[in-house]
């Protein structure tokens, strides 16, 4: 019998998040300051093969069915395609997903898919290069745009987008990202932006809600919410967009959370279970890997890790703090 990541409210993880990277070669305003953060130090990240190792220990012993790599920005990370294949190659075999930029995608999306990628979501918050110039600090849309057109020609799909909306810079852009992902076959999301920036710059006063995002929306399409028994697990709120077949989702994190039916989990790149993106502890798995510990010892401290998970994140609650580690070195 294999065991499970169960928490003490029941929840099960079946879905595995693993950052690669801190690294991003994006400064996104709503993430990092400009001149970036201060880099996780080499020694303590991960190598290939403890990735790896964790990566099977997760699927093989613990019943973890979907793995994401995240960052930072994974494509940085130079192992990334033999990560992929190595994760591909367990039984059984999990879902493989990526979340990127989409930055170097042009060059990496048919390895990726080669070596057993199966779907890729990647961000991109405005359809003005001036407009994403400023907000992510490089101007590189045409990169993005470039990856995501490499990434649907590979069969990556299909390609999700993932955008937030920040008040006075892209929020009146809504619909023509919508209208601009139906017609390429893309599936849009929009996230609520939540405090996990490194500056804590974020405000509940001025961050863009779910329901301004489908009002906005509702000016131009006409969405019919979908099935809520669909939803299972799944962050995002779907709507049928003019009767379909597109549809649009609105991840409300903050408005509408869904922390009772999370199935997440989170190693970071520097071998640290997260439980939840908003913890606020950690349990280091790297350094009992480092000395010595075996397949079983390290699933045990694993399922240590997720019996301590809180029931929410309590993002409304007075005393929430934001989480140290900021959402670059966490992974989306
Ligand atoms: N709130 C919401 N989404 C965020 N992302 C990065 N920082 C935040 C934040 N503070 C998004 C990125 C990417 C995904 C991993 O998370 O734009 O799409
Ligand atoms: Fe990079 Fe993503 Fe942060 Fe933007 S949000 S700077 S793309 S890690």
């Amino acid at each position: 019998m294999v065991a499970q990541l169960v928490d003490s409210f029941g929840r099960v993880a079946t879905d595995l998040r693993v950052s690669l990277t801190d690294r991003c070669n994006l400064r996104c305003t709503y993430c990092m300051p400009a001149e970036g953060l201060a880099w996780l130090p080499g020694p303590e990240l991960l190598t290939d093969d403890e990735v790896a190792r964790l990566v099977e220990v997760a699927v093989c012993r613990l019943g973890v069915r979907e793995v994401r790599f995240t960052g930072g920005e994974p494509l940085v990370r130079r192992g990334l395609v033999d990560i992929v294949s190595r994760t591909a190659r367990l039984s059984p075999r999990p879902e493989i997903s990526l979340t990127s930029n989409g930055i170097g995608l042009t060059r990496l999306a048919a390895p990726l898919r080669e070596a057993g990628l199966d779907r890729i979501n990647v961000s991109l918050d405005t359809l003005s290069p001036d407009t994403f110039a400023r907000l992510t600090r490089r101007d590189r849309w045409n990169d993005v745009v470039a990856g995501l057109a490499a990434a649907a020609e590979a069969g990556l799909t299909p390609v999700k987008v993932n955008s937030v909306l920040m008040r006075g810079t892209n929020d009146h852009e809504a619909p023509d990202l919508l209208a601009w992902c139906l017609e390429r076959g893309y599936e849009l999301r929009f996230i609520e932006q939540m405090p996990l920036d490194a500056q804590h710059g974020w405000d509940r006063q001025t961050m863009v809600t779910a329901e301004e995002i489908i009002e906005r929306l509702e000016t131009r399409f006409t969405l019919v919410p979908d099935d809520p028994s669909r939803r299972g697990s799944a962050p995002a709120e779907s709507f049928l967009v003019d009767g379909g077949p597109g549809r649009v989702g609105v991840i409300a994190s903050v408005t509408r959370p869904f922390c009772g039916d999370c199935d997440r989990v989170r190693l970071t790149a520097d071998g640290q279970v997260r439980n939840c993106l908003f913890a606020r502890s950690e349990s280091d798995l790297r350094t009992a890997l480092r000395s010595g510990a075996d397949d079983a010892e390290l699933a045990r401290r694993w399922q240590a890790a997720m019996a301590g998970k809180l029931p929410g994140h309590g993002i409304d609650d007075p005393s929430f703090l934001q989480p140290s580690r900021p959402m670059s070195a966490i992974g989306g």
